[in-house]
């Protein structure tokens, strides 16, 4: 006890302290950047991979084909994309059910953990429409006459003026727009489910998209998941976050081992 007390009040140990304290944080920003952070992504990628194909063994395969190669019971998903995947089982649309003029919406049968699973197998198959983000689909400070414009010449002509959707040919119909969350819509126009067009990003890029999210939710009445005005734009790259913290804390240590250094002076005289 006594030895290890003499070496705190060695004048080097406060710069041993500081020293010790940076490379530990130093340590850990390392663990915790980027590098790592996309090795642990990959191996997440395939595990979530293997687990869908898993899913889709036993729930798609039999209409969709061992391999997604398609069956006289339903069309192939190589190149669908995992937009597509997100917006058919999120809607309970897939698995699909009996046959008939249009698959209708039904209760969905798997969590979003096992959506996103389906859809990174299907999307392994090949490439096609990505799931959009959060930020993507987000209509907050979008152009909402602009969107009423959009929707218009895009898609009052199926789905009505206001989106309460109206009877097709053949038993078809575009359904009502009411309730639909803002991804499964951007995710519609990304994918053209059945009898409905395709609007991918080339021809109506991702802002006409969030006009046309925003319209549909104002004249639905329940304008964004967050109204007011600011959003407090949530909270940035982790990674970030770790930056400050750690030199946050390594400027808190440098000015408690000042402090300690400069009392224990103070003493001696
Ligand atoms: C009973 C047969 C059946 C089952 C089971 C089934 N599907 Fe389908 N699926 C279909 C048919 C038929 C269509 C085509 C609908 C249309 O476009 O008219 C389709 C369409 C799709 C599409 C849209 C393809 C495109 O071109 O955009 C996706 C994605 C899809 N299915 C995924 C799945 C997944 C994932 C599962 C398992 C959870 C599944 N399906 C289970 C019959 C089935
Ligand atoms: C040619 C007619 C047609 C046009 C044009 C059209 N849709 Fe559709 N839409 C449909 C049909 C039919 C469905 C149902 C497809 C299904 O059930 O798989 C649908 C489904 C949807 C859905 C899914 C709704 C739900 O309940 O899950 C959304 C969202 C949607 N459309 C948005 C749009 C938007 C936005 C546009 C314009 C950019 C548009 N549609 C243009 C016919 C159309």
């Amino acid at each position: 006890m006594k030895k290890l007390s003499a070496r705190r009040r060695h004048p080097l140990a406060a710069v041993v302290v500081l020293l010790l304290a940076l490379a530990a944080t130093g340590g850990l920003y390392a663990a915790f950047a980027p590098a790592g952070k996309a090795q642990a992504d990959e191996t997440a990628q395939s595990l979530a991979i293997d687990e869908g194909k898993k899913l889709y063994s036993v729930g798609c395969a039999s209409c969709h084909g061992s391999g997604g190669q398609g069956t006289s019971d339903g069309p192939s998903l190589v190149g669908v994309g995992s937009a597509a995947v997100d917006f058919q089982v999120g809607t309970g649309r897939m698995p699909a059910q009996q046959p008939g003029a249009q698959i209708p919406k039904k209760k969905v049968i798997y969590n979003q953990a096992e959506i996103d699973q389906l859809a990174a197998y299907v999307s392994s198959l090949g490439a096609g429409p990505i799931t959009p983000t959060t930020s993507q689909v987000d209509p907050s400070g979008a152009d909402v006459a602009k969107g009423g414009d959009l929707f218009r010449t895009n898609c009052a002509q199926c789905h009505n003026f206001t989106g309460e959707g109206g009877a097709l040919t053949k038993g078809k119909y575009a359904p009502s727009l009411e309730g639909v969350s803002p991804k499964h819509i951007y995710e519609a126009m990304q994918t053209g489910p059945q009898s409905m067009p395709s609007f991918p990003d080339t021809t109506m890029p991702e802002q006409e998209k969030k006009d046309i999210i925003a319209y549909i939710k104002t004249v639905n009445g329940n304008e964004s998941e967050t109204p007011g005005g600011l959003s407090l734009g949530g909270l940035g790259p982790v990674s970030e976050g770790l930056f400050g913290w750690i030199f946050g804390l390594g400027g808190l240590v440098a000015i408690a081992v000042w402090v300690a250094a400069h009392t224990a002076k103070a003493k001696k005289s």
